[in-house]
């Protein structure tokens, strides 16, 4: 079954909000999965405290049951209503960057199902920056279990038809908010104890948060890093700064290529340029949509060209050396 759409065109007035989305609210409330836009990426969300709504979710991304969920929030009010204990440090960090793309993990109250948490006596929890998606939360009433809208191992949605593309005959609603200005996924923080411990790099950097380590990849503190992402059909390969270009046009002599990165006069016809972006802020912008482009051209391979690895260039090269699989790195000077 087709998914039912609703386009709410930016700048939509936030009164109008509420009759817009009654219907999948409603239906949220019932069991459904509903996609929604946030300022990151697009999430695929159902009733967190509802096991069987949460379930599916899982089943129609195809996403390992231990690779727990975030639970989103339509304001810092009620954080209470799915976590044990608020530290203190969760009260500052709530109060300086929601709504925003900044995860907190904490533990969990009793009511949030195991199924939400993967398992984990731990819940994260967030309040998105799209009136959109706080709106359709407050409306269902009840918190919203939303990881990226899609299928488990591709490349985060940035717009509805991402979504539409990756799970539209597998859910219900898709509100196309239209694309995000972010890009790419909040940042997550274990928020337990005195000092922010950073399990996922994201939009909010360590540099923001005045911390200079990241939990090794794969830890158990963070399931999701475990797993393999953002990846397209294509082979992706990273070159270093100033050699996107380079790089691109020697692979083009034997396979169709596409180059993600800044573009300079003189680049090889045979080049597919399908970003240009300058800078991190806009790598993270045309990343996700740039690696799927790919595969509706069917390139074989795909060059990012890499940003300086600090502040928010940390968090999207995670993303880059991820969808590149770990491999396929070009060692240049
Ligand atoms: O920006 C975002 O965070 C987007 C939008 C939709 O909010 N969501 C998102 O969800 O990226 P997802 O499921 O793709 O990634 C959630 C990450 C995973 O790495 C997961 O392991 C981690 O958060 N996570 C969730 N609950 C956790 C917990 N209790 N402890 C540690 N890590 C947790
Ligand atoms: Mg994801």
């Amino acid at each position: 079954m087709a998914a039912s759409v609703i386009t709410v065109p930016p700048g939509t007035v936030e009164q109008a909000l509420p009759a817009l989305l009654g219907e999948p609210a409603r239906a949220l409330r019932r069991g459904a999965l509903v996609a929604f836009p946030t300022e990151t990426v697009y999430g695929l969300g159902a009733d967190a405290l509802d096991p069987a709504a949460v379930e599916r979710i899982f089943h129609a991304k195809g996403r390992p049951a231990d690779n727990p969920l975030i639970v989103h929030l339509p304001d810092a009010a009620w954080l209470g209503r799915v976590v044990a204990h608020v530290t203190p440090l969760a009260r500052r960090l709530a109060e300086r960057w929601w709504p925003g793309p900044l995860t907190l993990v904490l533990d969990a109250a009793d009511v949030v199902p195991r199924v939400t948490t993967g398992g984990l006596s731990t819940v994260a929890v967030r309040v998105p920056a799209n009136p959109l998606a706080r709106t359709l939360i407050a409306v269902a009433g009840t918190p919203v279990a939303a990881p990226s809208a899609n299928r488990s191992g591709r490349p985060s949605p940035t717009t509805a038809a991402h979504v539409q593309a990756d799970l539209g005959g597998r859910i219900d609603w898709i509100l196309d908010g239209g694309p995000c200005p972010v890009g790419i996924e909040s940042t997550v923080v274990d928020a337990r104890g005195d000092a922010p411990v950073v399990l996922r790099e994201g939009t909010v950097t360590r540099e923001d948060l005045g911390v200079d380590v990241t939990a090794e990849s794969g830890s158990p503190l963070s399931p999701g890093t475990r797993f393999a992402h953002y990846q397209p059909s294509a082979r992706v390969v990273v070159a270093s700064a100033g050699q996107g270009g380079d790089v691109a046009a020697e692979i083009a002599e034997r396979q169709t290529t596409g180059l993600i990165g800044p573009t300079l006069p003189g680049l090889d016809p045979r080049v597919s340029v399908l970003a240009s972006p300058l800078g991190a802020a806009e790598l993270a912008t045309v990343l996700y949509d740039a690696l799927r482009q790919a595969d509706v051209r069917g390139l074989d391979v795909v060059v990012v060209e890499a940003v300086p690895s600090h502040g928010l260039g940390r968090a999207v090269m995670d993303r880059v050396r991820r969808a590149a699989g770990g491999g396929g790195v070009v060692p240049t000077g």
